[in-house]
């Protein structure tokens, strides 16, 4: 008997876990077979497009997004097997010690920073493939999250410890929980998937694709820095190569990627160099009315590249707060439908 592969559960700001269906019914109605996510952040979306038959191809910025995606949408065979789980779990060499020392009692014990010491040593040193380090990396990264209270590096030490028993199990136990949940959803539909990790100006799209955009949302009372937020994930997954790391700051991060979701104009504006590039490509864009630009705003870029487009409000309720209490359980999701000219 085959199991339905499941999609683990994600925290991710933006993530949109609970649209995937709304976004699938909206991409059949195109007919098209390969589905690219452009932003794909926590890879929910690219994995519902792949239980939907799609090639996918999907891309992040971020190492982290792209390593979950490389081990659960282009991977479409392989399981870290118990054994080398095991083997991480009990690797004695922490390696270069540069999470115990860097970062211990700053997010975790010093007996979790080691372990995850260990751990990342292991998954260099224990010659796995490919998609197994990617699955290791990707349980690693979803067990630091889950220990570490509310899923976030912006604030140093234990604050917000209510105690849950996320909080309590070791890095090891929640290691062994998440490589399962990785392994779970794992799965072949047939077609040939793709995760890379570049920015979205680099991506090449194929002419007959959907292209899915879900670009950060900016807003000037809310911060959507996914480098500040989980820098710690993001330094793990790319060993902390080529971040400029600031050692003053309380949290030890990184300086932030350089993209142009950070103001509302560098938004429209890699959008419209987004549509002018693939004029032929049948698009869905989310976009939320909480952000900048507005929908008008919006529906006009379209009009402007010389297509046309609907839009959809889905009532929606992110599972992330943003600083705005009080807006964020109003906040419409927006999907713009636009076909290829
Ligand atoms: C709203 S989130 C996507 C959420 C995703 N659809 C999900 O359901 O989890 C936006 C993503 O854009 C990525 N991003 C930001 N700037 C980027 C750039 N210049 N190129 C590629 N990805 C970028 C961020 O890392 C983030 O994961």
């Amino acid at each position: 008997m085959t199991t339905t592969p499941v999609y683990p559960e994600t925290r991710y700001m933006g993530s949109k876990e609970k649209l995937t269906a709304r976004i699938m019914e909206t991409a059949a109605e195109f007919g098209k077979d390969v589905f690219v996510d452009v932003f794909s952040g926590s890879g929910v979306v690219a994995h519902a497009a792949k239980r939907h038959g799609y090639a996918v191809h999907t891309n992040d910025y971020l190492r982290f997004c792209a390593t979950y995606t490389k081990a659960m949408v282009e991977n479409s065979s392989e399981r870290l097997s118990d054994e080398l789980v095991e083997r991480l779990v009990a690797h004695p060499d922490p390696g270069d010690g540069f999470v115990e020392r860097t970062y211990t009692d700053i997010f975790y014990h010093r007996t979790d920073t080691r372990a995850i010491d260990r751990i990342r040593t292991g998954i260099r040193e224990l010659g796995l493939s490919e998609y197994e380090a990617a699955i290791a990396v990707s349980g690693l990264v979803r067990a630091c999250l889950k220990k570490r209270p509310r899923g976030i590096f912006t604030y140093t030490g234990l604050r917000y410890d209510d105690g849950r028993r996320d909080l309590r199990l070791s890095i090891e136990e929640h290691f062994r929980i998440q490589v399962a949940k990785v392994n779970a959803a794992v799965f072949d539909n047939g077609r040939r998937s793709y995760s890379t990790n570049l920015d979205f100006r680099e991506l090449e799209v194929p002419e007959n694709a959907i292209l899915y955009l879900d670009p950060p949302y900016y807003s000037p009372v809310s911060d959507n820095q996914y480098v500040r937020r989980y820098h710690f994930v993001e330094g793990l997954s790319r060993e902390w190569r080529d971040v400029e790391m600031q050692p003053h700051t309380k949290t030890r991060k990184f300086a932030n990627f350089p993209t142009p979701f950070s103001t509302q104009n560098g938004t429209l504006e890699a959008l419209r160099e987004i549509l002018s590039a693939h004029p032929g490509n049948d698009v869905i864009l989310s976009y939320s009315s909480n952000s900048l630009p507005t929908k008008e705003e919006l529906v006009e870029l379209f009009i402007q590249v010389g297509r046309t487009v609907r839009v959809a409000e889905v009532n929606h309720r992110y599972s992330f707060s943003t600083r705005e209490k009080t807006t964020r359980n109003q906040v419409k999701e927006y999907l713009f439908t636009s076909p290829g000219v």
